[in-house]
C-alpha cells in the first residue's frame, strides 16, 4: 500500500471524507507486517493448490481492514460516476473504506449504496466511520452473511 497522503482523496473534495480515509488507510497500514508474517508460512500453497479458507483462524481476521487500496477507490468511485449509479450494492463492508469510496459516488450520482458484513463489530465501526466521513445518509450497512441472503 502506498504512503498515505491526503492528496490521494482530494479529488473527491470533501474534507471530511478525506480526513476519515486517510486516519482508515493509516490504521490499515500498521496491519501490513502482521498480514505478512500470517501469510508467509502460506505462500507455497497460496500459489499451489491454494489456501483452504475454511482452515483459517476467524479471529485473525478480527480487526483486519483488508482494504482496497486508493487507487482501486478512485477506479471504484470513478466507474460508479461514469455509469451514473444510483444503486450500488457491495459485498463485505469491513470496517467501511471501499463503502466511502462508493457512498460518496453515491451521493454525487443522487442514490445509495447497500453493502453488507456478517462480522456484527465490524458492521458497527463501519457505521461510525461512515458517519465520521458525513455520508451516513448514502450507506445502509446489512449485517447479513452473503450466503443467507
Ligand atoms: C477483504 S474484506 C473487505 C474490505 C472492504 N471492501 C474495504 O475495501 O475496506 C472482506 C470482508 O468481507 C466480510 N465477509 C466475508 N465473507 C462474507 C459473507 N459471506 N457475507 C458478508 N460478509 C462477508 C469479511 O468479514 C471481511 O470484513
Amino acid at each position: 500500500m502506498p504512503k498515505v497522503k491526503p492528496e490521494l482523496f482530494a479529488f473527491l473534495d470533501d474534507s471530511k471524507i478525506e480526513a476519515t480515509l486517510s486516519r482508515l488507510y493509516t490504521e490499515a497500514l500498521k496491519q501490513g507486517w502482521s498480514m505478512v508474517f500470517h501469510f508467509l508460512p502460506k505462500a507455497f500453497k497460496m500459489f499451489g493448490k491454494g489456501i483452504d479458507w475454511k482452515m483459517e483462524k476467524e479471529s485473525f481476521y478480527d480487526d483486519k481492514y483488508i482494504p482496497i487500496l486508493p487507487y482501486q477507490g478512485t477506479f471504484l468511485y470513478m466507474q460508479a460516476r461514469a455509469l451514473n449509479a444510483k444503486n450500488i450494492v457491495e459485498f463485505g463492508t469491513s470496517f467501511g473504506i471501499s463503502t466511502i469510496y462508493l457512498a460518496k459516488a453515491a451521493k454525487d450520482n443522487g442514490g445509495k449504496v447497500i453493502s453488507t458484513e456478517y462480522m456484527p463489530h465490524k458492521v458497527k465501526i463501519a457505521r461510525q466511520n461512515i458517519e465520521e466521513a458525513g455520508l451516513s445518509e448514502y450507506a445502509d450497512i446489512w449485517e447479513a452473511m452473503l450466503e443467507k441472503l
